[in-house]
């Protein structure tokens, strides 16, 4: 038996290496075991990788980079066996290259699920981590206490550095601490899950979790406080952000802490997307797997910067496919197309024109928000083409799994995806157009330019042509 032991349970660049090493030695996989440092006390001492038997060598699979993006999330599952599943997964891809597509295998499956759980859980940490505000040695910092499902917290913490960048915040965790010096995320192990803090003690935990990693060659709050003095801090978005997070709390400090992110929170949060899940699923096999796949996107670097990708939304199979540009920053926090302002007017448009929301399938040509940050705010910009054309199978596949019979495009960015080329909005709207697969189109103006128009009389105009083409579109999914 070949052992090898994995320096962390997010060690995935060791397995990576590791399992390698293991095909090029033709290890087969019933012949190795995975285990990570610490937790098989004395079994793994000594056990470099790759001591087992070798039958004849094999290749190392190329496996594709949203692949490698699944194996990666699911390397990061509490499941003892995921590197084991993942080392199978990769010697099988050596004789059967199509394995990935093979959605019914059940390792594949199983990987899936595995990946899927990751991903739901960093959002989840994402949305109910709530700070509390406590003055420490070096001033103001804010603190968290959380307890994710998995070994998430490396995979969530950037998005906290990005978003609360300007403060020095701290989130601890049964497994794993995250800190935020200003320039660097630092990271230390957990607290014991047995002293789970709640009100005051939450600080006291904190002050000596600070103290015993605090590192002051390393760290500067006073020069970063001078760079950023105090009183621009409540400009800022973050700021304005924490506060908001913090002034959610029904009352003073123990109550918040109390309604932070805790178990009874998190249990619920975990409940209620559970339970949207299992509902579509049963409605729309294909679409939960996309969507998942999606939030693994890394085509172009519009992921980056944002919260989530934001797929479609809608029955299995609907008439009538909307396609928008992109999420805008309400969407981005929701993880759902048009719910901004925007969405509420295309909402508006839809019921005057007598369609039902929830009978068509709304999307967007982009799945991630772009958008440039300006003082407090996160102004939308236009995708270009490379992003939209990166962003294409994502919608090619929600045409193939939602077989929509008409697709609106609502202004030039859907236009030129689902086009392929560029249009004048103003020339080709209110024309149906042949689409591939005996699809019809139509071109119209995005809910986004009747907000913008400044007289009120052009804006009703704009609207009330927005409702004639829905309406139009809808009578061509649905004859009468
Ligand atoms: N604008 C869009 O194009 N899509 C959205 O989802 C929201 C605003």
């Amino acid at each position: 038996m070949t052992r090898v032991r994995l320096a962390a349970e997010t060690d995935f660049s060791g397995f990576r290496a590791a399992a390698r090493d293991l095909l090029r030695q033709g290890v087969e996989p019933r012949d190795v075991e995975f285990a990570v440092a610490g937790h098989e006390p004395g079994l793994f001492e000594d056990a470099p990788a790759g001591g087992g038997p070798t039958a004849s060598s094999r290749p190392v699979p190329a496996v594709s980079r949203a692949f490698l993006s699944t194996i990666a999330s699911a390397s990061l599952h509490r499941e003892p066996a995921r590197f084991a599943l993942i080392y199978r997964i990769l010697w099988r891809l050596v004789d059967e290259p199509g394995l990935a597509q093979v959605a019914s295998d059940p390792d594949v499956a199983r990987l899936g699920a595995l990946a899927k759980a990751v991903r739901r859980d960093i959002h989840k940490m994402h949305a109910f981590v709530r700070f509390r505000a406590v003055e420490g040695p070096d001033g103001e910092a804010f603190i968290a206490w959380y307890e994710p499902d998995h070994h998430v917290v490396e995979a969530a913490a950037p998005f906290f550095a990005r978003r609360f960048a300007s403060l020095l915040w701290t989130i601890l965790t049964p497994e794993r601490c995250v800190r935020w010096t200003g320039d660097a995320l630092e990271y230390s192990d957990g607290v014991d899950r047995a002293v789970a803090p709640t009100g005051d003690d939450l600080e006291d935990l904190w002050r000596r979790y600070y103290a015993s990693v605090f590192n002051p060659a390393r760290v500067n709050p006073t020069a970063m406080r001078a760079e950023m003095p105090r009183r621009f801090w409540r400009n800022l978005p973050e700021a304005q952000l924490i506060q908001d997070l913090v002034a959610e709390a029904p009352s003073r400090a123990a109550a918040m802490v109390a309604a932070a992110p805790t178990l009874p929170v998190a249990r619920r949060g975990a409940k209620l997307v559970d339970e949207d899940a299992e509902r579509s699923e049963a409605a729309a096999p294909g679409l939960p797997a996309l969507a998942d796949r999606i939030q693994g996107c890394r085509e172009c670097p519009l992921w980056e910067p944002a919260t989530q990708g934001v797929p479609g939304e809608g029955p299995a199979h609907a008439a009538l496919m909307i396609v928008g540009e992109q999420p805008g920053d309400e969407e981005d926090l929701a993880g759902r197309p048009f719910v901004g302002p925007a969405g509420r007017l295309l909402d508006r448009a839809l019921a005057q024109a007598g369609v039902p929301r929830d009978a068509v399938y709304v999307t967007n040509a982009v799945k991630h928000f772009k958008f440039e940050p300006r003082g407090k705010r996160r102004i939308h910009k236009k995708p270009e083409a490379r992003e939209i054309r990166a962003c294409l199978p994502w919608l090619e596949q929600e045409f193939t799994l939602v077989r929509p019979d008409v697709v609106v495009m609502l202004g030039a960015s859907a236009a030129q995806a689902v086009l392929g080329h560029t249009v004048a909005v103003t020339r080709v709207r209110g024309e149906v157009l042949d689409l591939a697969e005996g699809r019809r189109g139509l071109v119209t103006t995005h809910p986004s330019y009747v907000l913008r128009l400044p007289d009120r009389e052009a804006a009703e105009a704009a609207f009330e042509a927005l409702v004639r083409d829905l309406a139009q579109a809808w009578a061509l999914a649905r004859p009468a």
